[in-house]
């Protein structure tokens, strides 16, 4: 493993979000490098942390960087999947104060060729997150039906190729590296579109990867888990960095102010027993400066909601 360093996003926002939340465990889903599990313990000393990772070289580098918090933070491998039944394990009987989810890839998970992440380069078709799953890149490239490929393009790419891209991958089987993968689409892609829109194998490395690592799926169902963890005036933050996971995110929390359950058009009614309050409507953007510091940050957009007090048990 080499030198893990990621830049965590939008810190100070998170930071303030979880100032008012009540005492007790705060669960980092995503705890990466534990940047903004660092910033967040030590901002306020009444907490504890559970943090979780589904890459083990992330879970050896938070534990690390949490070390000087001592008892207060514990780091564990595992994947927010199984949410519900890692903080029960955890938790000892602390209320949860607060649920982080900071979602994607972690800039070690980018920047190591050896992961396959990136299009620059090449390395083996690997993407998993957890080196411990079966299914890799080159197995969904290799053995995947040309329909389900354009599938998972389509879906998690909205790549407007998807077909072409798939027959070629199909045609140019077994790939081997992610040179392979990005050859296959530049062959495919017409040449005047490989000039626009940034890299042309972009799209492509994104949805073999949310395939992979079944993301949306995950997340699905980590949020659903989270909102029933939560204490009264615990929240939950959620950075997102594409817009199928914002859009899923931005879901799943109308549907817990009950607003998506009323038909379109009815004013929203009073009496109903939401869930969470929003925090804020639109997303929080980062901040220009560090935009500039942290040009990854970029498409960042932090969501949060408070566990409603009447809504406890529910
Ligand atoms: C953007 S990084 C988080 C960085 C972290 N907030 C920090 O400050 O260093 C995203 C992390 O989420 C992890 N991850 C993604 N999906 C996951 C899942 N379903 N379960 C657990 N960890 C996941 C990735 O392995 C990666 O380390």
């Amino acid at each position: 493993m080499g030198n893990y360093q990621h830049t965590p996003v939008m810190t100070r926002e998170v930071v303030e979000l979880f100032r008012p939340t009540p005492e007790g465990l705060l669960v980092d889903a995503t705890v990466g490098g534990g940047g903004h599990a660092r910033a967040l313990l030590g901002a306020r000393p009444d907490l504890h942390l559970l943090g979780m990772d589904q890459d083990s070289d992330a879970v050896v580098a938070a534990t690390a960087a949490l070390a000087e918090f001592g008892a207060r933070a514990v780091v564990v491998h595992g994947n927010f999947e199984d949410l519900a039944t890692i903080v029960s394990e955890r938790s000892e009987g602390m209320a949860i104060s607060g649920i982080l989810f900071d979602l994607g890839v972690s800039s070690p998970q980018l920047d190591w060729p050896q992961r396959g992440f990136s299009y620059w380069g090449e390395a083996p078709l690997d993407m998993r997150m957890d080196a411990a799953q079966p299914l890799t890149a080159a197995h969904v490239l290799n053995e995947y039906a040309e329909g389900d490929l354009v599938a998972v393009l389509e879906q998690y790419g909205e790549e407007r190729w998807a077909r072409r891209i798939a027959e070629k991958i199909v045609a140019s089987r077994p790939l081997v590296t992610t040179a392979d993968l990005v050859g296959a689409v530049k062959a495919a892609i017409p040449a005047r579109a490989r000039r626009t829109g940034g890299h042309p194998a972009r799209r492509t490395f994104q949805a073999i990867r949310m395939e992979v690592n079944r993301e949306l799926p995950n997340l699905a169902s980590g949020l659903d888990e989270s909102v029933h963890l939560l204490a009264p005036g615990g929240r939950i933050l959620v950075l997102a960095y594409h817009s199928l996971e914002d859009r899923l995110v931005k879901e799943r929390f109308a549907r817990w102010t009950g607003a998506s359950e009323l038909p379109p058009g009815m004013p929203v009614e009073p009496t109903r027993n939401p869930l969470v309050r929003l925090l804020m409507r639109r997303p929080l953007r980062p901040q220009p400066d560090e935009v500039a510091a942290n040009p990854r940050s970029e498409s960042a957009r932090l969501r949060a909601a408070e566990k409603v007090a009447a809504a406890s048990g529910s």
